[in-house]
């Protein structure tokens, strides 16, 4: 029985395909992506840049860096853009419902564990330095050129020009005013063909319901599938 479900869980993992650097962060505890989503987001990855959709890739929601390496490793000559405030996750509001509350207080109270029951990202003093040597230990030296990490609150540090363009984003930032002001924001400036994938579509209320309502209000953006996450693409002129 136990050999039985190893072997099929073998036989996933080599359906999923991952390149090294996944399977490295995921080793290496950097990231709270399950595997498929792993798989998923470097797919879209690999599709953006196969197509060769215009605009840099960004991330909202780093935590300790794992998801943002594999996307900032095969950026190309397009430049990676990371934000997130590097501590404690702010709060949800009366938006968000008792999933992103009662998860909020345990980490609020200091109960919550980390990956793999490590220390949680939000306890860690210095959270930047600790994202900025692991992008090191993977070869990604964090110039603000090419690489560039802003930190702060979405709401402050992401302040688009007319000139940006994206072609990937991916928002892991849980609740829904997060959410919505970050896809509110790049939907702005995507790419046609370019996507947005949403990782807690699935996880918080808040989160599908800031999705949601941002999708009524844009024609332009399609909800392409919801499993393992949202993924929106921009469609093409
Ligand atoms: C689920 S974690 C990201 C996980 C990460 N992508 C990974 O690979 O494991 C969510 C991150 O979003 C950050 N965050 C949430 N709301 C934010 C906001 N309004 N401004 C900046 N950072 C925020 C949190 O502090 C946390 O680091």
């Amino acid at each position: 029985m136990f050999q039985k479900l190893r072997r099929s869980l073998t036989k996933r993992r080599q359906k999923l395909s991952l390149p090294p650097v996944a399977r490295e962060v995921m080793r290496d505890g950097l990231t709270y992506l399950p595997l498929e989503r792993m798989a998923s987001l470097n797919a879209e990855l690999e599709r953006v840049v196969a197509q060769d959709v215009p605009g840099d890739i960004a991330e909202f929601g780093m935590a300790l860096g794992g998801s943002a390496i594999v996307l900032a490793k095969s950026r190309g000559k397009r430049r990676f853009l990371g934000f997130d405030v590097f501590g404690r996750i702010p709060p949800p509001t009366d938006r968000d419902a008792s999933d992103a509350h009662n998860r909020f207080k345990v980490i609020a109270e200091g109960k919550s564990t980390g990956i793999r029951d490590g220390e949680y990202y939000g306890y860690v003093d210095d959270l930047y330095g600790r994202v900025v040597s692991s992008f090191e230990k993977f070869g990604l030296s964090v110039d603000n050129q090419s690489i560039i990490l802003r930190k702060g609150l979405f709401q402050e540090t992401f302040l688009p020009s007319e000139s940006d363009r994206f072609c990937l984003v991916h928002i892991d930032c849980d609740w829904y005013d997060p959410v919505l002001f970050c896809l509110t924001s790049v939907s702005r400036c995507l790419s046609p063909g370019g996507v947005v994938i949403v990782d807690d579509y699935n996880d918080y209320e808040g989160c599908r319901n800031a999705v949601d309502k941002v999708l009524a209000e844009n024609a332009s953006l399609r909800l392409e599938r919801t499993l393992p996450h949202a993924v929106i693409r921009k469609q093409p002129v």
